[in-house]
């Protein structure tokens, strides 16, 4: 039975019972941070699940793409080398909310695998396990299904630790969780006993798993009943084709076969390796999806697993042959099986951009790989192929890139020994430090962690305030009062300061009462606190006290210019360039912004000059801005833009500039956009994998930045010395010059040189046809010796010379000697020879040798000395030639 009849067969039979067939939902959580992906069909049903969504008696049926790379359910290390471990798999699945539970989920189950009507398996292949205290999910098998009591397996929780059982199913580290039921089937050809759980393990294959979700596991490891006890299955689909087509892999399937073989046409080399290709056909189909998700490569979260998933591939493929991008062009067939699905992902429309952010990743690596590789080898030449050290792999890895794998993998050839312990215990020692590094920088950055009072912020449109004192924090303590001339933060129960968030950095103000003044310099938000962090210029404040709050309002003005300026580029480059650009960050003050954001296109100077233009004309419309408070349903429906790595509650926040931008957003901005004044992109620049930058200035800042670079011109214009008005012509010219200028000076330099040679080679002292030249020249550089030496070794056939040089307060040497008398006397030799007069070091080959002398000045008496000792040596040696 084919792959695609088994998924249409399974969504057939749960819709009869009464389903609602729903698509497959992202890959990416929405709305949830717990999870790092989608990793079961149940994750889109979790506020069901959970109660927040109350009175929902319908049962839904679907085919989920998962992904089990990172997070609690992580298969990426078995994947190639285990039959039925994948990084991305599909999991039919059905769900209940009340309507059934325990029992006719078994029922249903069984008669799905077992009926002749449906998958028609064979009840003696199958075994079942049930988790120990379920006593309720035993007892329908054994007498409601009636299967044999030895096709009954009970397991227990793994080292006494209670609900830590591989029947006792948790989505994450927090969430729904509940007993399980597994179906298991035999693979071997004859009917078998299975006698305990090892030789379940062994013989058997995971089919279908029937969670029964009782309780919600709290972040503080509590588990909370349930409102409505609830009903999760999964079966994995490549593991049910690869038992109904008789296979011992899922590789072997139907629709994997068709991928391996295009990949080995797209991918010609002479011999394959079947983990490799099992691997590279695993991971294409994972990295094919989360790039659609628009997840790119990068060192952090989904972005590095990604990463992970492509680099692993790649060092797959070097094993191989592969030294160049391949893995790029294999998305294709992703997208091709793929677009004709109902999914909640648009994959078919991605083509592009999922190509090129693979070809992009795949350059990177190529060019660290070469330089990881370059530094590899010189290591082994340098420890003559004995032993590399793990700190030495390490760095390797840490700082050039070069994955573990691959070093060993040519350590392996080269028959270096490694001592993996040693190498696992830097790498996790790694890991701590890294840790520990992170923790302190949260730290560092709150004070706010001893804030206890809530404040309402009360700004976007008011500056100044009537407050309490609510909280006075002095070196990280609570306390009652401010003495003048402190340092510390201020909590306040109303205020017009905003927090620094979304971006946005905080205001600064001041905070007064009748005696007091402390100046505001930074304001922080962490959650609902906000921290006026600043100086007591005078007086002394106390909780509970009246103040007033009043922030500097022309910095805030200019803040906000910046912001709403933001959201009409971020508008303006969705127009342009479409959905594919997506912001990845912000920064914004009140000199100017930053904007971070994907985009595949190249944005080229036309581009630029073009979003100036449509944003200052949105600026001079002096379109009204709408702060609307909605529901972030119903702003999904406005298609406002939002970001969906960010968890947004029920009600949000939508800044609507017309339709021209409509956007999720908590920042303070104008009430329309002739406020702005005007508006400028300063820089742009690519920051890495198809993430862009652009920074820009508004109103008065474009100003003094027009200012500055006219008054530049004017300097320019005086230092050229010239009347003329096009100063870009008038450069032009200047380098044009300049650049005769430097060819005349290399010409010259090159007749100065072959002149000094000429020189040398007079001078010559020659014996049996070879000539010996000593020389001492101080008005070249250092550089210029060797055009001499090649000069002279062109000309002359044996040749020893001795230049030494002084051009700056260093006296160098160069020691040459032509190849056919390095037998009877060497540059080391000759070295050697002058070293016995003049003190200094240096260092080369038989041929050439260069070093430092530590005699500041060399008289033509020791140029003499030299040579003579040299003649002598020459004839003492009978160098004939
Ligand atoms: N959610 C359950 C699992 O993934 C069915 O195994």
């Amino acid at each position: 039975m084919k792959t695609d009849k088994i998924r249409s067969l399974f969504l057939q039979f749960f819709k009869e019972k009464n389903h609602i067939i729903v698509k497959s939902g992202s890959l990416i959580p929405k709305n949830d941070n717990t999870l790092l992906f989608t990793n079961a069909g149940m994750n889109q049903f979790k506020e069901i699940y959970l109660g927040y969504k109350k009175n929902h008696t319908s049962s839904y049926t679907s085919s989920q793409y998962c992904i089990r790379t990172g997070g609690k359910h992580n298969d990426f290390n078995k994947v190639g080398y285990e039959p039925y471990h994948h990084t991305l798999f599909e999991m039919l699945g059905n769900f209940s909310f009340g309507e059934y539970f325990k029992e006719t989920s078994i029922v249903y189950a069984w008669e799905f695998l077992t009926h002749k009507n449906w998958l028609n398996m064979s009840k003696k292949k199958i075994w079942i396990t049930y988790y120990y205290n379920d006593i309720e999910t035993k007892n329908i098998w054994l007498n409601k299904i009636k299967i044999k009591p030895n096709h009954l397996i009970t397991i227990y929780d793994k080292n006494n630790i209670e609900y830590h059982s591989n029947n006792f199913w948790k989505m994450g580290n927090s969430g729904p969780c509940g007993p399980c039921t597994e179906i298991f089937y035999d693979t071997r050809k004859k009917n078998n006993t299975i006698k305990n759980h090892d030789e379940l393990k062994k013989y058997c294959v995971e089919i279908w798993n029937l969670v029964f979700m009782q309780f919600n596991q709290t972040k503080s490891n509590k588990l909370i009943e349930l409102p409505i006890p609830s009903v999760d299955t999964g079966m994995g689909l490549e593991r049910i084709s690869a038992v109904l087509q008789n296979v011992s892999s899922s590789y072997e399937t139907d629709n994997f076969i068709k991928l391996i073989q295009f990949i080995k046409k797209n991918i010609k080399i002479k011999s394959y390796n079947y983990i490799s290709l099992r691997i590279i056909a695993d991971h294409i189909r994972t990295a094919t999806c989360l790039i659609s998700e628009k997840v790119i490569p990068g060192n952090e979260g989904r972005s590095y697993v990604l990463r992970r998933i492509i680099r692993r591939v790649l060092s797959h493929g070097y094993f191989i042959g592969l030294h160049k991008p391949f893995f790029y062009k294999l998305s294709e067939f992703i997208i091709n099986s793929m677009k004709q699905m109902d999914l909640d992902f648009n994959i078919s429309s991605n083509i592009n951009f999922i190509k090129k952010t693979l070809l992009s990743e795949e350059q990177q690596f190529y060019r660290i790989l070469k330089i990881g590789m370059h530094k590899l080898k010189k290591e082994i030449i340098v420890n003559q192929n004995k032993k590399l050290c793990e700190k030495k792999i390490f760095h390797l890895y840490e700082t050039f890139g070069l994955p573990i794998e691959i070093t060993q993998d040519i350590c392996k050839e080269k028959k270096i020994s490694i001592n993996f312990q040693k190498l696992n215990q830097i790498i996790e020692s790694n890991k701590k430090k890294q840790k520990k590094k992170n923790i302190k920088k949260i730290q560092n950055n709150s004070c706010l962690i001893y804030v206890t009072k809530k404040s309402i912020f009360d700004g976007y449109y008011e500056y100044v305030k009537k407050s309490k004192i609510t909280q006075i924090i002095y070196k990280n303590q609570s306390v009652l009062c401010l003495s003048e001339k402190c340092i510390g933060t201020l909590v306040l129960d109303i205020t017009p300061f905003y927090g620094e968030s979304s971006g946005q950095i905080g205001d600064s103000g001041t905070i007064t009462n009748e005696k007091g003044k402390f100046i505001v310099h930074d304001t922080q938000k962490n959650g609902n606190f906000i921290a006026h962090q600043g100086y007591l210029e005078k007086g002394i404040l106390h909780v509970g006290k009246n103040v007033v709050a009043k922030i500097d309002v022309n910095k805030r003005k200019k803040i906000q210019s910046n912001h709403t300026a933001l959201h009409l580029l971020h508008a303006a480059l969705i127009k342009k360039f479409g959905l594919n650009v997506i912001q990845k960050g912000s920064y914004i003050n009140n000199e100017y912004f930053r904007f971070d954001f994907i985009c595949n296109n190249n944005i080229t100077e036309k581009d630029i000059q073009k979003l100036e233009i449509i944003i200052n004309k949105k600026i001079q419309k002096n379109i009204k801005i709408n702060a609307i408070i909605t529901s972030f349903s119903r702003a999904k429906k406005y298609k406002a833009v939002y970001l969906s790595s960010k968890k947004y509650k029920n009600t949000v926040r939508m800044i609507c500039i017309n339709n021209f931008s409509i956007e999720l957003c908590s920042g303070t901005h104008h009430k329309s956009t002739g406020k702005i004044g005007c508006f400028k992109i300063i820089k742009n620049k690519n920051i890495g994998n198809s993430i862009k930058r652009i920074t820009a200035i508004t109103g008065i800042n474009v100003i003094l930045y027009i200012q500055k670079k006219t008054q530049k011109e004017k300097k320019i214009k005086k230092l050229l010395n010239n009347n003329s008005n096009d100063t870009y012509k008038s450069i032009k010219n200047l380098v044009k010059k300049i650049h005769c200028i430097e060819k005349e000076k290399k010409d010259l330099t090159n007749q100065n040189i072959l002149q000094i040679s000429k020189n040398l080679m007079s001078k010559a002292y020659i014996i049996n046809n070879i000539s010996i030249i000593v020389s001492y020249i101080s008005h070249l550089k250092y550089t210029m010796l060797t055009n001499i030496s090649d000069i002279i070794k062109q000309k002359k056939e044996s040749v020893i010379m001795i230049l030494i040089n002084k051009n700056t307060s260093i006296t160098r040497f160069l020691i040459s000697v032509t190849n056919n008398i390095i037998q009877y006397i060497n540059a080391v030799d000759i070295m050697n020879i002058m070293l016995s007069l003049l003190s200094g070091t240096g260092g080369g080959n038989k041929n050439i040798v260069k070093g430092k002398l530590n005699n500041k000045n060399i008289t033509p008496t020791e140029i003499k000395k030299i040579k003579k000792k040299i003649i002598k040596h020459v004839y003492k040696n009978n160098v004939y030639k």
